[in-house]
């Protein structure tokens, strides 16, 4: 798959060089110096672009920017009519605090509602960026790690899905675009659990069901 990245940081810089690891053609673009994307682009064997040339050619494009930069990078993407976007931005403030929207809408909701010509899908909100690398490594073990994702588009979500697996993950459908009011609070809680709570920010999750054993 053609893979763009808009936001080349601790998200975006790790799922593009795990992606191109697992055989995607990735264009690392949006970072304030150059040198970055070029370093990122040299070490993954990928490109690097504007947003727009990110956007162009993808199957699929990876939103991975503070929430207070989404409306600037989405600006300069240039044409996203039917674009297949993931989305794991949480709608911080500027201190990554507290959510800037919630209960009633959610960050998801917002951007679909300013971009209804993309195709919209959030996951890997719930993931630390220093998970990626051991879920890659791990991938061939089993059970894999959860990751929930959820959207309206069904043809981005198997996208999403594909792209979740390929880091080592195994998708966990979580329903709508709406499900976003829920998750994005329970964004709060694994990072919560990854940076302030005892045990480093490796953090995984699998959710389970437990079935009542016959006498
Ligand atoms: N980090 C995590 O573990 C994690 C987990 C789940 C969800 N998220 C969400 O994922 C999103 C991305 O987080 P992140 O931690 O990857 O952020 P990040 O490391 O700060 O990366 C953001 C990227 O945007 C670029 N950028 C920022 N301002 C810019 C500007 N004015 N012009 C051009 N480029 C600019 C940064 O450039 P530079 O590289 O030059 O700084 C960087 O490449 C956020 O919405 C966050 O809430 C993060």
């Amino acid at each position: 798959m053609k893979i763009g990245i808009l936001g080349s940081g601790l998200m975006g810089g790790t799922l593009g060089t795990i992606w191109a690891m697992a055989g995607h053609e990735v264009t690392f673009s949006y970072a304030r110096t150059p040198g970055k994307l070029d370093r990122l682009a040299r070490g993954a064997g990928a490109r690097t672009g504007t947003p727009a040339e990110a956007v162009q050619t993808a199957d699929a494009v990876l939103l991975a920017v503070h929430w207070s930069r989404v409306e600037d990078v989405v600006s300069r993407a240039g044409d996203m009519d039917n674009t297949i976007v993931l989305n794991c931005c949480v709608p911080l403030d500027r201190q990554n605090r507290d959510l800037v929207v919630g209960t009633t809408t959610s960050g998801a909701e917002e951007l679909a509602r300013l971009r209804p010509d993309v195709r919209f899908v959030s996951t890997f909100n719930t993931s630390p960026s220093e998970a990626l690398f051991n879920v890659f490594s791990a991938r061939d073990e089993s059970p894999r790690p959860h990751l929930l994702y959820y959207g309206d588009d069904a043809d981005a979500k198997a996208v999403a899905g594909r792209l979740i697996a390929d880091v080592g993950y195994e998708p966990l459908d979580a329903g709508p675009l709406r499900t976003a009011r829920f998750v994005e609070p329970f964004a709060m809680v694994t990072a919560e659990l990854a940076y302030a709570q005892p045990g480093g920010p490796e953090l995984v999750y699998r959710f389970d069901r437990i079935h009542r054993h016959s006498e």
